[in-house]
């Protein structure tokens, strides 16, 4: 088998870094250091992509500012899962009107999912004449050539083409951590769930290579990272796209064997595809935190097959069952829909029921959207939205019990974390599943690995105290 994943020249790539040395250029002649502000939407996928995006405008000479006024350039980079997320981002687009009008040459940019699809494409066009440039995931690492364009022609552009998908390799990256990192280990998405626009805004699965991979995540631990966070929508079909012969299991086996101390996470899991190989590294591994992301959707296995997600209620559970199996502690949470086209109240029970069965730490509810050009936001869909929310709340109500009680048996233990800053005066760290615990302490503890012995807890986070030296 070849490989069908097409990577970014470096010539290429060396044409985007002149285009930088002439935007810096550019500003030199001006006697100025502009200011860029860069605003993430959505998931981590775009976080790592606005770390790029920062990276490539430090490499053009701008500073990074953290508001909108005053910059030179604005890149919104945006998310387009649900609704609500692009009316946010329509709503401060408009609001930007006022920041260019009070500094006329600030350039506006809109990149990220909402600028995979055509109809805001046309509605950027025709309604935000203030917008400078837009440009979709694919055309991310060409964005030193937009810009540089915008500001010598003046004219707007757009880079949005729906190209077959690529893996650009060694883009300027600016991390917003220092401890903790995001390394996406693949891009896009094949599973084509019928509620989901991912596939559709960021293209066919795509796995980078397994050494660019373990280099990348052997230079972020030698330069003191503590937590690595590998990234792809799927990401355990990694490799399936590559001649490598090395699925997502042995790619983790490869980066724990990275010396250093240090802790790997990842999401998100799909159940399809995630399965006793992955669950049994995972537990043979002290590197690898105990911490699972393995979002379900539905608790009805009707819904399941309507999602088009390829598993049903009875073989997720016996995922579930197997990992808690080989791993006790683990710390599980998930993404659930309610509200899919034609889900019914017994359906939305089935739901229910799931989650108390399976006990989740905590979970990531939402009520289903439709997205254009998706199959379910063509289906029948009698359900009232007053229906949805009462749902809706039923759901949260007893996911935050659940959490509570959880959370109220790590009272009196003791747990590694890793402290990674500082919040309200209070020190925050994380446990190996992830849960947050705040503490008392210096400032010198941040970037440490410590014994915490957790003293106090609510829904959502944990408080705790060093542990006492025996
Ligand atoms: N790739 C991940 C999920 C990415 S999107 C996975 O398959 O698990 C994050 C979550 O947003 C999804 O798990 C889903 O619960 C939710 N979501 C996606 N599309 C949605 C829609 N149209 N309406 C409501 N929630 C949606
Ligand atoms: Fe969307 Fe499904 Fe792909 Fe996740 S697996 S990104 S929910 S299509
Ligand atoms: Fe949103 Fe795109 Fe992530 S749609 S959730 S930012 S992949």
């Amino acid at each position: 088998m070849s490989s069908k994943t097409t990577v970014i020249s470096q010539e290429a790539l060396q044409q985007q870094l002149g285009y930088c040395n002439e935007i810096l250029q550019y500003w030199r002649q001006r006697n100025r250091t502009p200011l860029a502000y860069v605003e993430t939407y959505g998931c981590q996928q775009n976080e790592a992509d606005s770390e790029r995006i920062r990276g490539m405008l430090i490499e053009s000479g701008y500073a990074i500012t953290q508001e909108a006024e005053g910059a030179d350039v604005v890149v919104m980079n945006t998310c387009a899962i649900r609704e609500h997320a692009e009316q946010r981002v329509f709503g401060n687009l408009g609001a930007l009107t006022h920041t260019k009008r009070r500094h006329s040459t600030q350039k506006i940019f809109l990149c990220g999912c909402m600028a995979g699809q055509e109809h805001v494409v046309q509605r950027i066009k025709k309604s935000y004449p203030h917008v400078d440039g837009v440009f979709s995931t694919h055309h991310l690492w060409q964005f030193p050539q937009l810009l540089l364009q915008v500001l010598t022609t003046g004219k707007r552009q757009y880079f949005v083409e729906d190209e077959a998908g690529s893996i650009a390799e060694g883009l300027p990256q600016q991390r917003d951590s220092k401890l903790k990192a995001w390394v996406s280990i693949m891009y896009g998405c094949n599973n084509f769930c019928t509620y989901c626009i991912v596939p559709y805004v960021r293209g066919r699965e795509r796995s980078r290579k397994s050494c660019d991979i373990l280099t990348e995540c052997r230079q972020l631990i030698d330069s003191g990272v503590k937590e690595i966070t590998l990234l792809g929508q799927n990401v355990n079909s990694y490799g399936k796209d590559l001649d490598e012969g090395v699925d997502f299991a042995d790619l983790l086996q490869k980066i724990a064997q990275i010396p250093g101390d240090f802790l790997i996470r990842f999401m998100t899991s799909h159940p399809r595809d995630a399965g006793k190989k992955l669950f049994d590294t995972m537990a043979a591994s002290p590197k690898i935190a105990k911490q699972l992301h393995l979002p379900f959707q539905s608790g009805s296995s009707r819904v399941l097959k309507a999602m088009n997600r390829h598993y049903d209620r009875d073989t997720y559970l016996q995922a579930v069952t197997y990992a808690k199996s080989v791993m006790p502690e683990l710390v599980l949470t998930s993404d659930v829909i309610v509200g899919f086209p034609g889900e019914t109240e017994e359906e939305f029970e089935e739901t229910i029921s799931l989650i108390q069965q399976v006990r989740y730490d905590a979970l990531f509810t939402f009520i289903f959207s439709p997205r254009a050009g998706t199959p379910a936001a063509g289906m029948e869909d009698p359900t009232t939205k007053e229906e949805k929310n009462r749902r809706f709340d039923r759901l949260c109500a007893v996911q935050n019990a659940i959490s509570e009680e959880i959370h109220a048996e790590y009272i009196g233990k003791t747990y590694r974390c890793l402290i990674d800053g500082k919040d309200n005066d209070l020190l925050t760290a994380r446990t190996e599943g992830g849960r947050l615990v705040r503490l008392s302490g210096g400032d010198e503890h941040i970037g440490t690995f410590a014994d915490i012995t957790v003293t106090g807890s609510n829904t959502w986070s944990l408080t705790g105290t060093f542990a006492t030296k025996e």
